[in-house]
């Protein structure tokens, strides 16, 4: 069923309810296709589904108004997610127009789109007849073509896929979702921490609109906007709690029995710890990690020794790492070996690539950490732990 967002605005988006990773974030809820229909003496759809919905889709638009009538078609993006029905909805209606910038003219043409473009830049209007539509270019917000729909009469920002977050919400409600904050920050780590200072710059934009209302691209709407702009604001700028996330590989539980011990010794100074073995990132996608990592202020690396060099899944996490890397972050190594020693001098060279360099020497072990080596483990932890929570 279509959404009343406000009059004569309606959510006719999709729910993917077999959704579980998108774009590498879990969705155990599912996740949305969100597109939305404004309705002055003419109408504008703003955005389409992923194209294996778009049967429902049409039939949700087909039971407020005829989509052979509707004028507009708007265009924020041309990632396909939004952008794959747009053939469908030509075919249908072949006058439409499509609204988008140059950019993402470009973009559309070049997937094949063959439509009736009208080109807009920032600051334009659509006059639909009672509603009235601003263009809001926003370039890497987040694709170079991307932009912002802005409702004037009603205060709504269509806002694309910024301030999205995936998790189904039969209300399209942010505020009837207990967790949404944990599902918005996953899909800030994931897509928008890497273009930090893009966000400000958009958070700026936004300000200056001042909407009543956010309706983003992807999962639920935001009607108290203060909440969802504030948190954008402060992942955007110092995002780090007193929290150190301690990522390791272990086959035989060695390494695994040290991490445990380092936890222990963060946990014993109030610090957060975060204990990830990197076999989790299969079932859990990688936006939980990037998501711990953007707010860790200390990150432990610890890996077993295979064929001389790190195990390859936990360099596989440490290159998603650099997605969220941020300058002042502590590092720690630790390690075990059977054949030869040097591990923690590679984890340390990792560490140093996430802007986290190990504040002390790595500890490693060979085959298995002995009761002597655990208490180092423990101590390390707890010198990690009370500098992370400011205590010398
Ligand atoms: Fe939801 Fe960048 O597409």
């Amino acid at each position: 069923m279509p959404i009343k967002i406000a009059e004569n605005v309606f959510w006719i988006g999709v729910f993917d309810w077999k959704l579980r990773v998108f774009h590498g974030i879990a969705t155990p809820k599912g996740g949305t296709y969100n597109s939305y229909l404004v309705l002055g003496d003419e109408g504008a759809l703003i955005d389409t589904v992923y194209e294996p919905f778009f049967e429902e889709y049409r039939q949700k638009i087909m039971g407020i108004t005829d989509l052979g009538k509707v004028r507009h078609l708007i265009v924020n993006h041309a990632e396909p997610d939004h952008s794959s029905s747009i053939k469908k909805i030509i075919d249908i209606n072949p006058e439409i127009k499509v609204h988008c910038t140059v950019r993402c003219k470009e973009f559309l043409e070049a997937m094949g789109v063959k439509g009736n473009f009208v080109v807009v830049k920032d600051g334009d209007t659509l006059n639909l007849g009672g509603k009235t539509l601003r263009f809001v270019e926003v370039p890497m917000l987040h694709w170079p073509e991307t932009m912002w729909t802005f409702l004037e009469e009603d205060k709504v920002l269509f806002s694309c896929d910024m301030f999205g977050s995936q998790v189904i919400s039969s209300t399209m409600v942010a505020e009837d979702v207990t967790d949404i904050e944990a599902h918005a920050k996953r899909y800030f780590a994931l897509i928008f921490r890497p273009l930090s200072t893009m966000v400000l710059k958009g958070l700026e934009k936004c300000e200056k609109l001042a909407p009543s209302i956010i309706c983003p691209s992807h999962g639920p709407v935001w009607r108290d906007v203060r909440r969802i702009t504030d948190l954008y604001r402060r992942w955007s700028t110092s995002p780090e709690r007193n929290k150190v996330l301690i990522l390791y590989s272990s086959i035989w539980h060695d390494v695994e029995k040290m991490a445990k011990a380092i936890a222990e010794g963060v946990a014993s100074t109030g610090a957060e710890v975060v204990l990830k073995d990197v076999e989790e990132l299969s079932y859990n996608g990688w936006a939980d990690l990037l998501a711990e990592g953007m707010e860790a202020k200390g990150i432990a690396l610890g890996s077993l020794t295979i064929l001389g060099g790190i195990f390859p899944q936990l360099l596989y996490a440490t290159s998603l790492l650099r997605l969220v890397k941020a300058k002042g972050k502590l590092g720690l190594s630790f390690g075990a070996y059977g054949w030869g020693p040097g591990i923690t001098r590679k984890l340390d060279d990792e560490l140093r690539a996430l802007e986290a360099p190990p504040f002390r020497n790595g500890i490693e072990v060979r085959f298995s950490p002995t009761e002597r080596d655990l208490q180092a483990c423990r101590e390390a932890g707890r010198e990690l732990g009370n500098k992370v929570m400011g205590v010398s």
